[in-house]
């Protein structure tokens, strides 16, 4: 049977990218988002992949969310935590809120998605969890002290989870992807963003498409002894 996958975040951007490509690979997607009806209307349209919406900084909202999504498509055997927001600022005009946000969301989000579903995974002896990390989590990056916290924090939560999962079947993994060409991204102001782009070896922006690629090779069944492990996909830009 095919198995089920939760994309969070997964109609916009990076996750969109990675929906499709699962559901290209013959998963059963469920496409989580939190805020943008228009653009989960129009994405489910194309696509066909029933658009979910929960806010993942909700702990109730995800255990609801992972219930809904069992009783509707079935056990959830595959959960790319990608959901992230930027509150970008420097230290000086940071507001608490902005670090809050950025926690709740990109980081606390990670917890609650996994907690809710680790027990079902523990019980059927599989699963496969991508969380989506960031260059800037590696290599930090001014005006992101709340993003690069949380993404830094991603790195950590996926190698700790990864020992627990180890001996049941379940394999926890991150990406790290570098600048890619997004929304998210495109709101940089272009000054700052031209100078990033010039720092990058390959010299383009990434395309969500090449970290939906890493996704596909990080949840294959045949990747059981892939765990703890973070992928780099940014061009070049950071070794690491
Ligand atoms: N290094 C050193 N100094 C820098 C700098 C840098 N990287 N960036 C800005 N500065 C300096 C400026 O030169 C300026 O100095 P002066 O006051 O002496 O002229 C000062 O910092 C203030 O800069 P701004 O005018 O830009 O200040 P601001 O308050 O308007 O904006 C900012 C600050 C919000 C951080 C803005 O620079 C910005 O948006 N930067 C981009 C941050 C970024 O890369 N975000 C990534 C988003 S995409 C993403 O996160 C996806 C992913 O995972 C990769």
């Amino acid at each position: 049977m095919a198995r089920v996958a939760v994309v969070t975040g997964g109609t916009r951007g990076i996750g969109e990218a990675i929906s499709v490509a699962l559901k290209q690979a013959g998963y059963v997607v469920a496409a989580n988002y939190a805020g943008n009806d228009d653009r989960a209307r129009a994405f489910s349209e194309v696509t066909g992949i029933p658009a979910y919406k929960w806010d993942v900084a909700d702990y109730d909202a995800c255990v609801a969310g992972i219930k809904r999504v069992e009783a509707e498509l079935g056990p959830v055997e595959v959960i790319v935590n990608n959901a992230g927001i930027t509150r970008d600022a420097t230290m000086k005009k940071m507001a608490r809120a902005a670090w809050d946000e950025v926690l709740d969301t990109n980081l606390g989000g990670c917890y609650n998605m996994c907690k809710a579903a680790w027990d079902g995974m523990l019980a059927r002896g599989f699963g496969r969890i991508v969380n989506i990390g960031s260059i800037n989590g590696q290599a930090g990056q001014y005006g992101q002290v709340n993003y690069a916290a949380a993404k830094s924090g991603i790195h950590g939560f996926t190698k700790a989870l990864s020992q627990e999962g180890a001996a049941k079947g379940i394999t926890v993994n991150a990406i790290a992807p570098g600048y890619i060409d997004t929304d998210m991204v495109a709101a940089v102001p272009p000054e700052v963003l031209a100078k990033i782009v010039a720092k990058i070896p390959v010299g383009r922006l990434g395309k969500a498409e090449e970290i939906a690629r890493g996704v596909l090779f990080l949840v294959a069944d045949q990747g059981g002894f892939i765990t703890g492990s973070t992928l780099s996909i940014n061009g070049g830009q950071h070794m690491y």
